[in-house]
């Protein structure tokens, strides 16, 4: 038997990034993504199943039908979490589901379903973090003008308190809106989500509800909740990048920075809509009719924690410069979900990209969380979601050996801890995804998860990023 030399273990741990204590190890999913069984327990249908049930919406014809069936295996998919030594699951709640059709009472077979999913998670040591909204709108919602009607967002804080009244005493945070960006410009902007609208004015009557959702949703939570809701917001928060130093560039940079990160985080943690938005697009929508006296204030509603949504940086650019390049991170459209984007560019980073052709960038994550931190000190911040999709092509003997996202999320996790070193006070980090789903427009063409998933079979193998990642979850630490 030959000895351990004494040092290595002394030089290993030095080598390797210890977490701080308390630092909260997820994965993440998405109702529509994952449960499928679109119509059982009185569920109703969401603008994505209308939109994925449209030819030509989602690649292949794909649907959420029957997604990863986790409305039926919940129970093995806690048991895979369990096994990863998962500590936290972002999971989110379907509203129509809760509240078929977006209003009247709560459907108890559809909240039953997540409360026996909460008490699985608490079983195995899982705290749950529930999603209020991941795009799943009630499409009776939708016909009455969906996000672009102010009622949609006082519907949401309805729905909030359904689920929360039911959920709250063992959910352990909240968070109200997954990327609203998304909902607003991409689904009523571009169009290439659900409900696949394309008009900027409306996508930013969408934004605007979506906030007002979110505060009336704040609101809903603390007050069924006393002293204990804990509540947050995802956003996909973009580091905007300017091409060069140019003053037009970085204009460019700054109006993307205005219509992408700060329409959100403006009335959120700001106190109001910033002035150079408002001035941007005074000429698509008429804000002094849009935002109503106290808007902001409920929108304003103090929050427990900001979640970030990273997957890559954008880079942009007058015009002018350089090639054309579409919006690698957000689909592409022949309508631009940007209001104003004739003043802006999008230019693809130099360098390796994910299979959805996203650059891998962990310096944007790093930059991203540091300049959010000096900008909302004493707000605490998750990344509530982070990750990769590969090809993720199964070896002879089933294995997936899948280095590129352990790559991948090992230089994102540095930087996490690089941005914590240098003073951002980041509490958790959430990997998308715990399995393989239904990528949205791109359907299950793109695998995100740590977890393959067989849609044939329904067979579930954790990839070898898992066992990985369950190395980090227990080190506490990125694996060396
Ligand atoms: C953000 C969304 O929240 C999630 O639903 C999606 O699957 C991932 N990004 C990857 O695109």
């Amino acid at each position: 038997m030959s000895a351990t030399p004494v040092t290595a273990p002394a030089a290993a741990a030095v080598d390797r990034l210890q977490f701080p204590p308390g630092f909260l190890w997820g994965a993440a999913t998405a109702a529509y993504q994952i449960e499928g069984a679109v119509a059982e327990d009185g569920r109703t249908p969401s603008i994505w199943d209308t939109f994925s049930h449209t030819p030509g919406k989602v690649a292949d014809g794909d649907t959420g039908d029957i997604a990863c069936d986790h409305y039926h295996r919940y129970r093995t998919d806690v048991t895979l979490m369990s096994h990863l030594g998962l500590q936290a699951y972002r999971f989110s709640l379907a509203w129509p589901r809760i509240q078929p059709g977006g209003r009247g009472p709560a459907n108890a077979a559809g909240l039953d379903f997540y409360s026996r999913l909460v008490d699985e998670l608490l079983d195995a040591g899982v705290q749950p973090v529930a999603t209020l909204y991941h795009w799943d709108l009630p499409q009776e919602l939708e016909d009455e003008g969906g996000w672009t009607a102010r009622e949609t967002a006082e519907r949401f804080g309805e729905y909030a308190a359904l689920a929360a009244d039911v959920l709250g005493d063992r959910v352990a945070l909240w968070t109200t809106l997954n990327e609203p960006w998304c909902s607003a410009f991409l689904g009523y902007g571009s169009g290439v989500h659900a409900p696949g609208r394309t008009d900027p004015a409306l996508a930013l009557r969408a934004a605007h509800h979506l906030n007002l959702g979110h505060g009336r949703a704040t609101a809903a939570l603390r007050a069924a909740l006393p002293g204990h809701a804990r509540v947050a917001v995802s956003l996909n928060l973009h580091q905007v990048r300017p091409l060069t130093t140019d003053p037009a560039d970085l204009d460019a940079a700054r109006r993307i920075d205005a219509v992408a990160n700060r329409v959100f985080t403006g009335p959120m943690l700001s106190g109001g809509y910033p002035d150079d938005l408002l001035a941007d697009t005074a000429h698509v929508v008429d804000w002094d009719a849009l935002v109503r006296p106290g808007d902001e204030a409920a929108v304003g509603a103090p929050i427990d924690l900001l979640g970030i949504n990273y997957y890559t940086p954008a880079v942009v650019s007058a015009p002018g410069s350089g090639p054309v390049a579409a919006d690698h991170a957000h689909g592409e459209s022949d309508h631009a979900p940007w209001p104003g984007s004739e003043h802006v560019r999008f230019h693809r980073p130099p360098g390796e990209t994910t299979d959805m052709g996203w650059a891998i960038d962990p310096t944007g994550l790093y930059d991203l969380l540091t300049a959010v931190s000096r900008a909302h000190p004493g707000l605490p911040l998750a990344v509530t979601e982070n990750g990769a999709a590969f090809p993720d092509v199964p070896a002879a003997d089933g294995r997936i050996h899948d280095h590129d996202r352990i790559d991948y999320l090992h230089q994102h996790l540095a930087a996490v801890h690089r941005a914590i070193a240098d003073g951002a006070d980041v509490r958790g980090y959430f990997l998308w995804s715990l399995l393989d789903n239904f990528e949205w427009a791109y359907g299950y063409a793109k695998r995100f998860g740590a977890v393959h998933v067989d849609y044939a079979t329904q067979l579930r193998t954790p990839k070898r990023s898992a066992r990985w990642y369950a190395r980090a979850i227990a080190a506490n630490a990125i694996p060396a």
